[in-house]
């Protein structure tokens, strides 16, 4: 079943004078297709887009290289033996939550659970393996409900206590566990549930989320991720946001069906996002206290939601009526939210669209110091009242529905329309060619050309999509408007310009991130990573290079792509460490007479 047939093929009829011979022919080939060819390659050039191979001579140049680096590659294979691989134990390892160590070095009252990363260094230079009978997920719309039962970490009892409504799941066969079914055979709760939030807020169905302003959900403790996967069905953006669990964690479950999912947690730090960032944020029994350390918790969602946005609780019956709620009403009140409903458990409140509310409150909140840069990451809880004085305090309900965005709705973060549209359109060419490349083809002896079929799955399936230097979002919406069935996790580095709010604005998910640091992820859960122009940030921040390639490589799934773009430099590095740390790798001129490259990688099955 693995490695395609083609360079099974290859292989079996192996030796390089075979490969010369296929390259000259190649050659031929492409000069008798030539005038149609370098017609369309004209063009291309002509509007300055990047494409990924032009012209005859160039080919032939490429051509030489990348023999030139076929046997490099297979002499590198020497060195391959210096990089072992993990323990099993570290299986499902994630850096920086590791409590008996936070505990010994003195944090405490909850803060153990907090991430801790760099304090004590537990990176390790090896390379997580898969579980043994890993195997690369189904695809999409199977894959949303049915899971590999062997792919995650998931316990006994865990089934057991699955009952509660975001929770349910059940074991299919052996090795699989199915979630839910569209068909509601499994269990209809989440859509009865969901239709039940959209008439609290005053809609006919929850259809009309959209129009009512709501595209992006924060989902707390999100259980399995099934109000997510429901509300993702109706193209909202809804993000899951777990603590880290040693064992069957929700984010790992839900980035497994491919759900956008991140690890998180309310401790001590905010969140790694901006204020104003979502439309709702949504808690169905996930644990929180929300009524300790002075309401804390609940002035972090307000600094999240945007104005007129929605706060939804579900708390279990004997909480609400311990007086939980009361308690929590407190606080409630002074945010100026406003209880628009309460059914059952379930309670709504929606977040005032006058940013003068807050200091008409007795004892009111101060304002917080607000700044443009990201300045720390993770910083600390802060008792005060964030984005009252931002030009973003626009309301939910007065948004347009529709992306893009408008000049207005751009030009609030400082960044020209224009410049947003083009950005738009480049990434939407760039979009196309990377799609074209990401086939086992281009590692073959053989590389496939542009404009060929797009490869189908399951070889290059891709949901899970994580940019690691996301600028504008434009990456993301070019998959959006190509329709392919992925979502991204858009990531703004620290110390990079803050775009952020322009990314969460356009309804993508996003989180600002130090690629010094691991990622807060479990391992395998990306399908794709991409990186344009992080190389050369990271090297004026002198981290390791060495180690945000582990890094990548540990949540990174088996057959998963690497597609960084950037100066020959930086890419000449990558491509060592990547042939070092295993991946299939192969270097692309851009041929546009700059020297930006692109570094095209796929992590093996298994390594031996
Ligand atoms: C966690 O920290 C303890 C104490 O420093 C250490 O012994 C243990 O190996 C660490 N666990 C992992 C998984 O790194
Ligand atoms: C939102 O829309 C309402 C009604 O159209 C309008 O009165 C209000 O000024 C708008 N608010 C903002 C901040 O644009
Ligand atoms: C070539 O393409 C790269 C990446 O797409 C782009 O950043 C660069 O500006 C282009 N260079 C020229 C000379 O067009």
């Amino acid at each position: 079943m693995r490695g395609p047939w083609f360079k099974r093929l290859l292989r079996v009829s192996g030796p390089r004078p075979f490969l010369i011979l296929c390259l000259v022919s190649a050659f031929i080939l492409i000069a008798l297709l030539g005038p149609s060819a370098s017609g369309d390659f004209g063009r291309v050039n002509s509007t300055a887009r990047p494409d990924i191979y032009s012209g005859y001579r160039r080919l032939k140049e490429q051509a030489t290289s990348d023999y030139l680096e076929l046997r490099s590659l297979s002499l590198g294979a020497n060195r391959l033996k210096d990089i072992p691989l993990c323990n099993k134990e570290r299986e499902n390892f994630v850096p920086c939550y590791n409590v008996s160590r936070n505990l010994l070095l003195g944090f405490k009252d909850g803060e153990e659970f907090d991430r801790h990363c760099g304090v004590s260094d537990d990176r390790q230079n090896c390379l997580i393996r898969p579980p043994n009978n890993y195997k690369a997920p189904l695809s999409w719309p199977a894959g949303r409900d049915i899971i590999w039962s062997a792919n995650v970490k998931i316990t006994k009892d865990q089934f057991l206590s699955s009952g509660s409504m975001t929770k349910r799941l059940m074991l299919l066969e052996e090795n699989q566990i199915a979630f839910h079914s569209e068909d509601g055979v499994v269990f209809d709760g989440v859509k009865d549930y969901s239709r039940q939030i959209a008439e609290m807020i005053g809609l006919a169905s929850d259809a009309e989320f959209r129009q009512a302003g709501v595209h992006t959900i924060l989902d707390i403790g999100c259980g399995f991720g099934s109000f997510g996967a429901h509300l993702l069905s109706l193209k909202l953006m809804a993000v899951c946001m777990a603590a880290y669990e040693s064992t069957g964690s929700q984010v790992q479950l839900a980035l497994e069906r491919g759900l956008p999912a991140v690890i998180g947690n309310f401790i001590s730090k905010q969140l790694p996002f901006p204020s104003l960032s979502y439309d709702m944020v949504h808690c169905a029994q996930c644990g929180i206290l929300w009524e300790d350390k002075d309401g804390m918790f609940l002035i972090e969602v307000d600094r999240l939601l945007k104005p007129g946005g929605y706060f939804v609780l579900t708390s279990p019956a004997n909480r609400v009526q311990g007086g939980s709620i009361r308690r929590i009403e407190v606080f409630t009140q002074k945010l100026c939210w406003i209880l628009l409903a309460q059914q059952d458990e379930t309670f709504v409140w929606q977040k005032t669209a006058d940013a003068q509310c807050y200091s008409s409150k007795q004892d009111a909140l101060t304002s917080c110091q607000e700044k443009r840069e990201i300045q720390s990451y993770y910083p600390p809880l802060a008792y005060c009242i964030s984005g009252t004085t931002s030009q973003r305090w626009i309301p939910i309900q007065n948004r347009s529905s529709s992306f893009p965005l408008s000049s207005t709705e751009v030009e609030v973060h400082g960044v020209l329309h224009e410049e947003y549209l083009e950005d738009l359109d480049y990434w939407k060419s760039v979009l196309k060619n990377y799609w074209s490349l990401l086939t086992p083809l281009i590692f073959s002896d053989h590389p496939k050309r542009p404009g060929e079929e797009d490869p189908l799955p399951p070889y290059n399936m891709i949901r899970n999509v994580l940019d690691m230097n996301a600028h504008y979002g434009g990456l993301n919406a070019a998959f959006l408007e190509a329709r392919k069935s992925a979502w991204v996790m858009n990531v703004v580095p620290i110390r990079e310009r803050n775009t952020l709010p322009l990314i969460t604005d356009q309804g993508f998910a996003g989180v600002y991130h130090d690629w010094c640091e691991p990622f807060p992820t479990y391992p395998r859960t990306y399908d794709l990573l991409h990186a344009n122009g992080l190389l050369s940030h990271l090297e004026s921040e002198s981290c390791s290079l060495t180690d945000l390639l582990f890094e990548m490589d540990r949540i990174l799934r088996p057959e998963g792509w690497i597609v960084l773009s950037d100066k020959l430099g930086p890419i000449e590095k990558a491509r060592m460490l990547a042939t070092e740390i295993r991946w299939e790798a192969r270097v692309i001129d851009l041929q546009n007479g700059s020297d930006q490259r692109l570094l095209v990688c796929q992590k093996p099955f298994v390594r031996k």
